[in-house]
């Protein structure tokens, strides 16, 4: 999503651990709690790390990494021009842009503004993101990624996440009322008013997912993509999707979703601000929802739903909870419910949640229940029904990364939580896995994704962490204010489940990745506020605050990091693992002891990481970043790194000050990194073009393309017309291989990146 959306924060008591400290030192009666057997001292002595088994003494000098793998390619420079780099000896095409046709007989994009509105159900929607490659077999059927035969078929899953850049889909900008031309802010405010209904058509078709045919060459090498595909696909936030869950609480859940478009809530309509991906061992695509809260409102007047549960959960995910006031001008949702809808369908009227008819079956005051979801799409079947996986909770979610497979093990999924002070999670399967299922489509995922546990991460400062199980049996959960009394509600109502668990708040979790060598687990913490993150409110696992006194002035954890961890024993179910920090974000000529602790050159500074991926084939960990901290300096990229493992770094001691609205605050905390990697194990690969962010990446399955992408470029300007902020991918230098397509608005875009030479992309 776009860095200048604001996140909503987590308000929850939930302690962040210094406070937990703090509390111990100030209260006997806690203290003696805290201690259990091992006194308070050992709190705060540097703990060993896991592994280790050396001395305890802190050090800050971290060690350089060896590997027997190193990075081939000359690293790409820091850049503000509006173009995409990658490294002398590779290039990068686009393969498809926002409107792009998917099916035959639709008019090419005009990039103009002036496309039929519904046509948008059969284009490449818009603001790419979470990327995911599959396989279908001579047999029809998904091979899952990774696995290719001469003659396969490719199909590439591109989630569309948002409309940030709708005022390029229309001619003259966005209208709402009077206002015309401008851009709105989705995520900000937009003026009140009536919005056409061909605008809002266009803006909810641009949502979604895009699945497209990729052209190959006889060795397997992308050549384009197939506009005629039978396989082509659109999802939008109109596809009719399954609601799933445990057998013992369908029930429940189905009550919970019953709106006007299905009054028995075994449906729900469609998927919304589709955010990272995952795959699935058996070969089907899981997109994410994350920042769906902000698409729904109850207009001045209306109704506001007296069911104290539905509102104290709008309120613990950002949806609105009042209605508008008589007098406001502006309001935070996209608007589509303003639309006079005669539609029987109430594919506009949805969007407001207010208690308008005599019960939830007669209206949408359940609609933003139906989001926050895993959904799960088969990309080898056009007609198959997508299932919203229930199951795997229900939060802003941003990428589903499953573990290692083991034959007769359960899976696990991982999960981060994008807003600030956020949680990690993770589910994992009853059944164990069996490859059999392989190609298995929607029906397997019924076996795997609808019964099993969930768990959320609490990291402790001792280098260990833990599972907490979000049950209804749980004695936290149960004592909860909320009052659950269903699992099912704890499925719905993840986040307020997660904080009576007492899960530890993080720098916003953005993907995950798994590193397939040894199946640690990776998560992007992409960074966190000045108000959130000050020295007192630092942990452990989150241990950097700091003022950036170098361009843009963020403070907080500006930069992000990068954690990993490793479950106890390798077991998808452990409920206990040990983690450190891979790397954290910095500029490289910061000049406080407490920001670039990973050592970072001009080769590989980077700053906000957000995607995440290791290739199956090099065993490279990509990482992309969606950033406002260090944009004064570089555009966002995508930066190739060469993991290690868990604990082979060592203990650091952080030292944060930091001075807002001046008062100064210190704090240290005593943490695990894991070493300097250098500038022949992490290098620069790519810069994207002015505005955009780097989202979304996925490999062939020999290693030699890369499709990656690029999201809202141009996102500074303020109207449609404003071609200074930037016009990638339709500039002539682009670096992408000429100009594409007419006219001069921006688009965003899925590249391919390939090496000259033929080779594996990175070596
Ligand atoms: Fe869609 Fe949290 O980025
Ligand atoms: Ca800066
Ligand atoms: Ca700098
Ligand atoms: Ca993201």
């Amino acid at each position: 999503m776009s860095h200048s959306f604001d996140p909503i924060d987590n308000t929850s008591n939930n302690e962040h651990f210094q406070e937990v400290l703090d509390n111990a030192l100030s209260s006997p009666s806690r203290r003696s709690i805290l201690r259990g057997g091992l006194g308070l001292a050992s709190m705060f002595a540097l703990p060993m790390l896991p592994g280790c088994g050396g001395s305890s003494a802190a050090s800050n000098t971290l060690p350089a990494l060896a590997s027997s793998t190193l990075l081939k390619f000359t690293p790409v420079a820091k850049s503000i021009a509006d173009q995409v780099w990658v490294p002398a000896g590779y290039t990068a095409k686009v393969l498809h842009a926002t409107g792009d046709t998917i099916k035959t007989g639709v008019a090419a994009y005009s990039n103009a503004g002036t496309d039929d509105a519904e046509s948008w159900a059969n284009r490449v929607g818009d603001q790419h993101d979470g990327t995911e490659i599959f396989y279908i077999g001579s047999n029809g059927k998904s091979k899952g990624s990774y696995s290719y035969a001469s003659g396969d078929k490719a199909v590439l899953a591109v989630n569309n996440e948002s409309s940030a850049e709708a005022h390029l889909l229309h001619p003259t900008g966005q209208t709402s009322g009077a206002a015309i031309g401008k851009k709105f802010d989705q995520f900000g405010s937009w003026p009140l008013g009536v919005r056409p209904a061909s605008e809002s058509i266009k803006e909810i078709l641009s949502h979604g997912v895009t699945l497209v045919e990729v052209n190959l060459d006889a060795s397997g090498k992308p050549t384009g993509y197939n506009a005629t595909s039978s396989l082509n696909r659109r999802i939008t936030p109109e596809t009719p999707m399954n609601v799933t869950g445990p057998a013992a609480e369908l029930a429940n859940l189905k009550a919970m979703m019953v709106t006007k478009f299905d009054p028995t809530g075994a449906t729900t309509r469609g998927t919304l601000n589709n955010c990272g991906t995952g795959i699935t061992p058996w070969g089907t695509l899981i997109t994410c929802e994350e920042n769906w809260a902000t698409y729904f409102t109850m207009p001045a007047g209306s109704t506001v739903p007296t069911d104290a549960k539905l509102i104290a959960s709008r309120a613990r995910y950002g949806v609105q909870t009042t209605a508008t006031s008589a007098t406001a001008t502006t309001s935070r949702t996209q608007g589509w419910h303003t639309v006079t809808d005669a539609d029987p369908t109430s594919r506009f009227a949805r969007w407001n949640v207010s208690a308008s008819g005599a019960s939830a079956a007669a209206d949408f005051r359940n609609e933003p229940q139906t989001f926050g979801y895993n959904v799960e799409i088969d990309p080898a079947n056009p007609s198959s029904v997508p299932a919203k996986r229930m199951s795997m909770g229900r939060f802003a979610h941003e990428a589903a990364v499953c573990g290692v497979p083991v034959i007769g093990k359960p899976l696990a999924f991982y999960m981060g939580c994008d807003s600030r002070n956020e949680y990690i999670y993770k589910f994992v399967s009853t059944k164990t896995w069996d490859a059999a299922d392989i190609g298995g489509g929607i029906a397997a995922g019924d076996k795997y994704l609808c019964e099993g546990k969930l768990y959320v991460a609490k990291f402790d400062a001792t280098g260990k962490g833990e599972w907490l199980e979000l049950s209804i049996n749980n004695p936290l959960i149960k004592a909860a204010s909320f009052g659950f009394t269903s699992q099912a509600e704890v499925l719905v109502h993840t986040r307020v489940a997660a904080d009576a668990a007492g899960a530890t708040k993080m720098d916003r979790p953005e993907w995950g990745a798994v590193n397939h060598a040894n199946g640690e687990i990776y998560f992007a913490l992409t960074n966190n506020n000045a108000s959130n993150r000050t020295p007192a409110k630092t942990d452990a696992a989150n241990p950097r605050a700091y003022k950036d006194n170098d361009g843009l002035g963020r403070d907080g954890n500006p930069n992000g990091h990068i954690i990993r961890f490793k479950e106890t024993n390798n077991m998808a179910e452990a409920t206990t693992f040990t983690w450190d920090i891979f790397l954290f974000g910095a500029e490289e000529d910061a000049a406080a002891a407490n920001v670039n602790i990973s050592g970072l050159t001009a080769a590989n500074s980077f700053s906000s990481p957000d995607g995440l991926w290791f290739s199956k084939s090099t065993g490279i960990c990509w990482i992309q970043t969606d950033d406002g901290a260090f944009t004064d300096e570089t555009n966002c990229m995508l930066v190739a790194a060469v993991p290690g493992t868990v604990g082979d770094g060592g203990a650091f001691t952080v030292s944060n000050t930091m001075t807002v609205a001046n008062v100064a605050t210190t704090m240290t905390q005593n943490t695990f990194v894991g070493g300097i990697l250098g500038e022949s194990r992490l290098r620069r690969f790519l810069v994207g073009p002015k505005g955009a962010e780097v989202t979304g990446i996925t490999e062939t399955a020999d290693g030699k393309a890369i499709f990656v992408g690029i999201q809202h470029p141009a996102e500074e300007a303020t109207a449609y017309n404003d071609v200074s902020k930037g016009v990638w991918p339709t500039n002539a230098s682009n670096g992408v291989g000429g100009v594409y397509g007419a006219g001069s608005r921006a688009r965003s875009a899925t590249i391919v990146i390939t090496k000259d030479d033929g080779g594996k992309i990175g070596l």
